[in-house]
């Protein structure tokens, strides 16, 4: 969505004082370690690693502090091991949703743009959090908020003191004048006091990025076409020219950052590609040239086709305007389509669903659209774990359970390889070795 985070974040004069400058926290750091357990076995009835291969049956997996040591089927469990007793279920790789603004979630169109404090979004994030978490979802790529709440939530994840998915945060989202990232169709004479995203023409746009890095960015998210949940007129077109596109992908190059590019159309996808940024989010109206400059540049498809059925569904009764709604209309079917040539050609697909378009903890009811739409189960699941993993940066800690890996772990009751619907029924869920939710003999949550 995006462009609900800096709406839900509401206006106020005293945002300076909310928003005090935070260092830069790439990395997640382990829970407060008088939380995680020493050593930990996990007997797994059915065990899906990530790495695409048949799934193990009777596998254990063995956890020292935050970290998974071994893997294997029938491994001895060392002594003074605490057991989890997961047989009867199916173990994978916490999740990994590569988009997410989990800072908000839309409650009412006008409200929520006029009445909300940044304040009043800050005290909420931490619910969002810890249902996206409770959802199986260990680790998100956050793609856009308001007045660095972002930042703040992921560095009280981090120390322990908020409990929620690993975060990597892209704070606010750079975008052009009347694009999909301002605030459009009202008086010009509105202003309000919030930090802002806006940036036009390549010396604005390099000053934007630093200033985000300098406050918190791991990322880079740039507003590449119009959107859907924005009051401009069209729903694709371009919104940088392709120097101004260059300029956000060299800048957050020149800072060790990647760059997500929201793009609907199929000129704006190609611009993006053609600058170089890591993935194309929504890529709803993709072409051919599109697909293939996509594949040529290895670059990932976040496609959020979950969407599409709750905005129809719900946001009419949110007040939303029917201008909002038209264009929803006319990129949802098609965007599923997208997604069906993208996946039948090969392209490199991340797991992003958009939550907070729809209740933060629905994340998982995205698997079973991919399905629908041409991914084997297998596909999807992998989608959300090693190929997330491979777009942020995070290979070497997440998305897979192997040694080395963070002891990052959902269970589910049956076998997601035939009904992928189990995904939105997760059990268990540990990150970094502590058990966030619990299932049989597993500990209380913390
Ligand atoms: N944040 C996106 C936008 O406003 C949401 C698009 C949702 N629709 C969809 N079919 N994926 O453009």
């Amino acid at each position: 969505m995006h462009r609900l985070a800096p709406r839900l974040f509401g206006r106020s004069l005293v945002l300076t004082a909310l928003a005090a400058p935070v260092p830069a926290q790439t990395a997640p750091s382990a829970p407060a370690a008088a939380a995680a357990p020493m050593r930990i076995a996990i007997r797994a009835g059915r065990l899906i690693d990530g790495l695409g291969g048949a799934p193990m049956a009777e596998a254990v997996i063995l956890v020292e502090n935050d970290r998974i040591t071994a893997v294997g089927r029938g491994l001895a469990i060392p002594n003074g091991a605490r057991v989890i007793d997961l047989s009867r279920s199916t173990v994978l790789p916490g999740f990994i949703d590569a988009h997410t603004h989990v800072t908000s979630q839309p409650e009412n169109y006008m409200e929520d743009l006029f009445r909300k404090s940044p304040i009043d979004v800050a005290v909420s994030a931490h619910v969002y959090a810890r249902r996206t978490l409770d959802a199986g979802f260990t680790t998100i790529r956050d793609v856009g908020a308001g007045e660095f709440i972002d930042v703040a939530l992921r560095n009280a994840i981090n120390a322990g003191t908020v409990p929620g998915p690993r975060m990597q945060v892209a704070t606010l989202t750079v975008g052009s004048t009347g694009g999909h990232g301002d605030i459009t169709g009202f008086s010009p004479y509105l202003k309000f006091g919030q930090f802002s995203g806006i940036a036009d023409g390549e010396a604005e746009i390099r000053k934007l990025v630093r200033f985000e890095v300098k406050n918190g960015a791991d990322l880079i998210k740039m507003l590449a076409s119009a959107g859907v949940l924005s009051e401009e007129e069209s729903v694709g077109a371009p919104q940088f020219t392709q120097e101004e596109m260059n300029a956000v992908v060299d800048e957050a190059r020149m800072w060790g950052r990647k760059v997500a590019a929201h793009a609907h159309g199929a000129e704006a996808i190609k611009r993006a590609l053609r600058a170089g940024v890591a993935s194309v989010e929504h890529a709803s109206l993709i072409d051919d040239e599109g697909i293939r400059l996509a594949k040529e540049k290895g670059a990932y498809l976040v496609m959020d086709i979950y969407n599409d059925d709750y905005i129809m569904a719900e946001y009419k009764r949110l007040g939303y305007p029917q201008k909002i709604l038209d264009k929803e209309a006319a990129v949802g079917r098609l965007q599923r389509e997208s997604f069906r040539r993208a996946v039948q050609a090969g392209v490199k697909m991340a797991f992003g669903t958009d939550a907070g378009v729809y209740p933060h903890g629905w994340n998982g009811r995205q698997f079973a659209k991919m399905v629908e739409w041409g991914m084997t189960p297998m596909q999807a699941i992998q989608s959300a774990t090693t190929s997330g993993a491979d777009l942020l940066g995070w290979s070497d800690r997440v998305g897979s359970i192997q040694a080395g890996r963070y002891a990052d772990l959902v269970a589910v009751d049956g076998d997601p390889l035939r009904d992928i619907t189990e995904l939105e029924r997760v059990k268990f869920v540990m990150k970094g070795g502590v058990v966030y939710k619990g299932a049989g003999n597993a500990a209380p949550l913390p």
